[in-house]
């Protein structure tokens, strides 16, 4: 990892900071490129001007691997009361949720309660089969029980999707059976270090990973059994891979997506959408803003003068 993005992560680590920043005037411009709002009905709203651009969001509420009832008993408040805000807006929104926000620190069964409860909510108030509640997809000890969760929500009737990480050998016969199940999956690269015999580990291998994961996803086959793919990366090589492979292969246009991070590559997110691709925005809210906005400043630093015009301008 570059020095520098291990700066940023020292920031984001720290109590200090992140208590001044977060108390500081600077959620003003810094925060709003990268965090969709304070709270859901901040988040709602965001997601609403999105809307008017042409671009879908997916809202998730900041935190994670968390221990603390009270505090998951806040997140789950937290999110409900997004899910029950779809109806009003009339929104294509994807909830996505961390099962470590959700209880899975505590127990499965309790983090299985509150994410059913959520998906409830979801399907009470959203529209049918576009508002769905996205699972996230963590480290490697917690992979097989997140894509339980899934199977158990999915045969309730409910409306939930799951995240695969391409880089994990275990993702082709994973992806056979959302195949299998008409799946809604977002298809990420993978972002926790991962050991060489859980994952692959270069650069160039974990590439080609998502490529075969590509074209699974849009499979005649997959076409035929309803799966709708969300392809959750930054990489222009991926979506230009994703394109070709969707139109060889007949998919219409509004039969998948790429979803991108708020406030990255904002400009190439306008075209894609121009273009006709089908572009959703992760928008996070919430008050723990700076530990996620700072690590996107890690992860380019070329976001380093947008924070400092941010300071200068309040
Ligand atoms: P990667 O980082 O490999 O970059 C490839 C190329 O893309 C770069 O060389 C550059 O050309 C271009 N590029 C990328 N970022 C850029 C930037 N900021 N500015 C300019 N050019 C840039 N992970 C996980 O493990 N579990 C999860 O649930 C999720 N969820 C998730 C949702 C969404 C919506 C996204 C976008 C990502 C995730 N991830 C994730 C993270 C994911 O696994 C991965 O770590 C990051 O997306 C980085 O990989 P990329 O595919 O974006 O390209």
């Amino acid at each position: 990892m570059p020095l520098w993005q291990k700066m940023m992560i020292g920031l984001a680590r720290s109590a200090s900071v992140t208590r001044l920043m977060q108390e500081s005037r600077y959620m003003g411009r810094f925060a709003r490129r990268f965090v969709g709002g304070r709270d859901g009905d901040e988040g709602l709203a965001r997601a609403r001007a999105l809307r008017e651009r042409g671009l879908s969001a997916s809202l998730f509420y900041l935190g994670e691997y968390v221990a603390d009832p009270a505090e998951i008993e806040a997140t789950r408040r937290a999110l409900s009361g997004v899910a029950q805000g779809l109806g009003q807006a009339g929104l294509d929104v994807h909830l996505s949720v961390d099962p470590t926000q959700l209880g899975a620190m505590i127990s499965w069964d309790a983090c299985r309660g509150n994410v059913a409860a959520l998906a409830r909510d979801v399907a009470e108030n959203g529209r049918g089969g576009r508002d769905v509640l996205m699972l996230d997809m963590e480290d490697s000890s917690v992979t097989e029980p997140t894509l339980d969760l899934y199977h158990t929500l999915r045969a309730e009737g409910l409306p939930v999707a799951v995240t695969v990480q391409a880089y994990l050998h275990r993702t082709e016969g994973d992806l056979a059976r959302l195949v299998a199940d008409g799946a809604r999956v977002r298809l990420v690269k993978g972002a926790f270090a991962e050991p060489g015999r859980v994952a692959v580990t270069g650069r160039a291998e974990r590439d080609e990973a998502y490529r075969r994961a590509i074209v699974t996803l849009l499979s005649p086959e997959a076409r035929e059994r309803g799966v709708y793919p969300v392809f959750g990366t930054h990489d222009h090589r991926m979506a230009a891979f994703a394109e070709h492979v969707a139109q060889v292969n007949g998919w219409q246009r509004d039969r998948w997506e790429v979803e991108m991070l708020l406030g990255v590559r904002p400009a190439w997110q306008r075209e894609l959408a121009d273009r006709g691709v089908s572009v959703r925005l992760y928008l996070p809210f919430g008050r723990d803003w700076w530990p996620y906005s700072i690590r996107r400043v890690g992860e380019n630093p070329a976001n380093l003068g947008f924070v400092f015009r941010s300071m200068a301008s309040g």
